[in-house]
């Protein structure tokens, strides 16, 4: 067999930064079977070159030649532009990755400690109000603009099963679900009851995980406030986005967290934060979350050795806090951070 893995860095920092999880990858590919790497375009600048920002060629080939991929980010406008949308929004429903899994863990000086943040954050990935069916009318008022946020049993029931599932899998197993359903009582009513529903279609397999709830707002409070309250954190898709940039604020940076998107047979890797226009080109990118995107790809595709190697491997890089980016208060480049991680990876 052989492990044929697609890159798309698309633009910005995610060029910077895919090939340090490429080197990563690489480091340890005598755990791993023969790699091959294929490179695949997607992003704004592919559109503004080609007029599609998600060619069908890369679709394609992720689909017949590819059994994973990483993802670097794109740089989406906030205005709206004709023709223009989100490739990798597209990709998580082309491929049906239902499942985007990031998970927040500090590190410090004191390995001996249990991390003091140590949470997963388990995002639902394909509905909410990321279908984006958006309406603009002008009425006598003024203009009225109108989104639809769908919720289905289905993806809210396959999203808490994996949330289940990796809650049992830890040491606390301790499942949060995220909601607003004091106000949005239908939509996240739904997505609150078919999550609770999985133990019971489940034959008392999750009979051990410890069921909490939480509104979205109060969860933010709480998450500043008193993060290790949290072990696994189920939300649906805009939540679950907001609520995984709060909690890399916790332990330092976007530049460290890394995300699957994973579906029940395609997993793509993705550095949480996004193309990062205000240092892109400069070197400086914290290339962590990419490598970290990798071992967790490995991990899901069942590569653990390789993948703990990778990890241990950064966590010797973040503890003695010595060759950093900027974004975490070092003065490295991306090139220094990523040699550092390679160098302490070769001796494992
Ligand atoms: P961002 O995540 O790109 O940047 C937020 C802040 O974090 C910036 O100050 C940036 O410099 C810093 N940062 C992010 N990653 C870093 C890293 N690896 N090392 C050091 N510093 C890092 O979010 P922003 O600015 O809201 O969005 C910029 C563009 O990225 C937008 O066009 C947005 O649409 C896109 N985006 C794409 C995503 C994706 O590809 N999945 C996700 C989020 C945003
Ligand atoms: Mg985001």
């Amino acid at each position: 067999s052989s492990l044929t893995i697609g890159l798309i860095p698309a633009d910005g920092i995610g060029r910077e930064v895919i090939p340090a999880a490429k080197e990563a990858i690489l480091a340890v590919q005598s755990e791993l079977p023969p790699v091959k790497f294929i490179d695949l375009l997607a992003g704004w600048d592919t559109f503004t070159r080609t007029g599609t920002a998600l060619p069908s060629e890369t679709v394609q080939i992720l689909k017949d030649e590819c059994d994973c991929a990483l993802f670097g980010s794109v740089s989406s406008p906030s205005r709206k532009v004709a023709g223009y949308s989100s490739p990798i929004v597209a990709l998580r429903k082309e491929l049906d990755l239902y499942a985007n899994i990031r998970p927040v863990v500090s590190v410090s000086a004191d390995t001996t400690a249990p991390p003091a943040v140590d949470l997963i954050v388990v995002r639902e990935n394909t509905e909410c109000l990321y279908v984006k069916e958006e309406t603009l009318t002008q009425t006598e008022r003024g203009k009225e603009a109108r989104a639809t946020r769908l919720i289905t049993e289905r993806a809210s029931t396959r999203i808490g099963k994996i949330a289940f599932e990796l809650a049992k899998a830890r040491p606390r197993k301790l499942l949060h679900i995220i909601h607003k359903s004091n106000v949005l009582s239908v939509t996240d009513g739904l997505f609150r009851e078919s999550v609770r529903a999985v133990p019971a279609a489940s034959d008392g397999q999750f009979d051990q995980v410890d069921i909490q709830e939480q509104l979205v707002d109060s969860a933010v409070y709480r998450l500043f406030r008193e993060p290790e309250i949290f072990d696994v954190m189920v939300a649906p898709n805009l939540y679950g986005d907001i609520i995984s940039d709060a909690a890399a604020a916790l332990v330092g940076s976007l530049g460290v967290i890394p995300s699957i998107n994973a579906g029940d047979d395609f997993v793509m890797g993705e550095p949480v934060h996004g193309s990062a226009p205000d240092i892109a080109g400069k070197g400086i990118a914290n290339p962590i979350a990419s490598i970290r995107s990798a071992a967790l790809m490995l991990r899901h595709l069942g590569y653990t050795s390789p993948a703990d190697k990778i990890d241990e491997a950064v966590n010797e890089t973040l503890a003695p806090a010595q060759v950093l980016t900027a974004d975490l208060g070092g003065k490295s480049s991306t090139s220094q951070v990523t040699a550092h991680v390679m160098g302490l990876l070769q001796k494992k």
